[in-house]
C-alpha cells in the first residue's frame, strides 16, 4: 500500500519537544488538514505518543480514518480508531479498505521506520526557517526522494516557512 509522509521540521530537522510541537503555526495546521483530508476517504497513521499529543477535542482527527501504532494492544482508543503493532500490519489492513491516500503523520519513531519503507513514495515537508529547542527529530532524507515542488517563503508572526513536496519517482 503506497503512502505519504507529512511533517513540519525546523532548520535542524527538529519536530517536537516534550511530546508537543515547539511552534504554533496556523498556516501549517491548515495545510496539514487540506493535504490529509484531501477529497475525503484518506487515512492517517501515527505513533501512540503523537496520538497522546493531540488535544482531546481534536482526536480522532476528523474526516480521516485514524490509525495508531503501539505495542500494547490494550491501549484504549475511541470507537473507529484502528490499532496495530507495526506499520506493515497497518498498511496491509488499509490496503483492503479502498482508501484514496494514506499518510504517516509522526512522530519521530514512526517517521524513522516509514521513510525507509519501500511503499513510502511522497513526502510533504513544511520547512520552518528557524531553530527550536527540540528533543525529537525527523530522519535524514534518503537520496531516492527528489524535490518536486516548493512554495515561496511565507510568514506568520515572526516565523518564516515554506511547503515542499518530494517524490520517489517524479515524472
Ligand atoms: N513536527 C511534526 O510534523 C510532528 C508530527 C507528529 C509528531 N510530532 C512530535 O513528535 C513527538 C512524538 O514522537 P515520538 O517519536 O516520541 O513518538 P511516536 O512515533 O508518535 O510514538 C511512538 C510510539 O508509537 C509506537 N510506534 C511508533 N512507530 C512504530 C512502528 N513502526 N511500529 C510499531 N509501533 C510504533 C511505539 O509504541 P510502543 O511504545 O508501544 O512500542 C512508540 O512508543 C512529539 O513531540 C510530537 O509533537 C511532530
Amino acid at each position: 500500500m503506497k503512502f505519504s509522509i507529512i511533517a513540519a521540521v525546523d532548520d535542524h530537522l527538529g519536530i517536537g519537544k516534550n511530546n508537543d510541537l515547539p511552534w504554533h503555526l496556523k498556516a501549517d495546521f491548515k495545510n496539514f488538514v487540506a493535504v490529509t483530508v484531501g477529497s475525503g476517504n484518506n487515512a492517517v497513521i501515527m505513533g501512540s505518543n503523537t496520538w497522546r499529543s493531540l488535544p482531546r477535542k481534536f482526536r480522532p482527527l476528523k474526516d480521516r480514518l485514524n490509525v495508531v501504532l503501539n505495542q500494547d494492544v490494550n491501549l484504549e482508543l475511541p470507537a473507529g480508531v484502528l490499532l496495530f503493532t507495526s506499520l506493515d500490519q497497518a498498511l496491509a489492513s488499509l490496503a483492503t479498505k479502498n482508501l484514496t491516500e494514506v499518510f504517516v503523520i509522526g512522530g519521530a519513531r514512526l517517521y524513522a521506520t516509514a521513510i525507509e519503507h519501500p511503499d513510502c513514495v511522497k513526502l510533504y515537508l513544511t520547512r520552518i526557517l528557524a531553530t527550536f529547542d527540540c528533543d525529537v527529530y525527523f530522519p535524514a532524507l534518503p537520496d531516492r526522494f527528489k524535490l518536486v515542488s516548493e512554495t515561496e517563503v511565507q510568514s506568520e508572526g515572526d516565523l518564516k516557512f515554506k511547503f515542499l513536496v518530494y517524490q520517489t519517482n517524479p515524472s
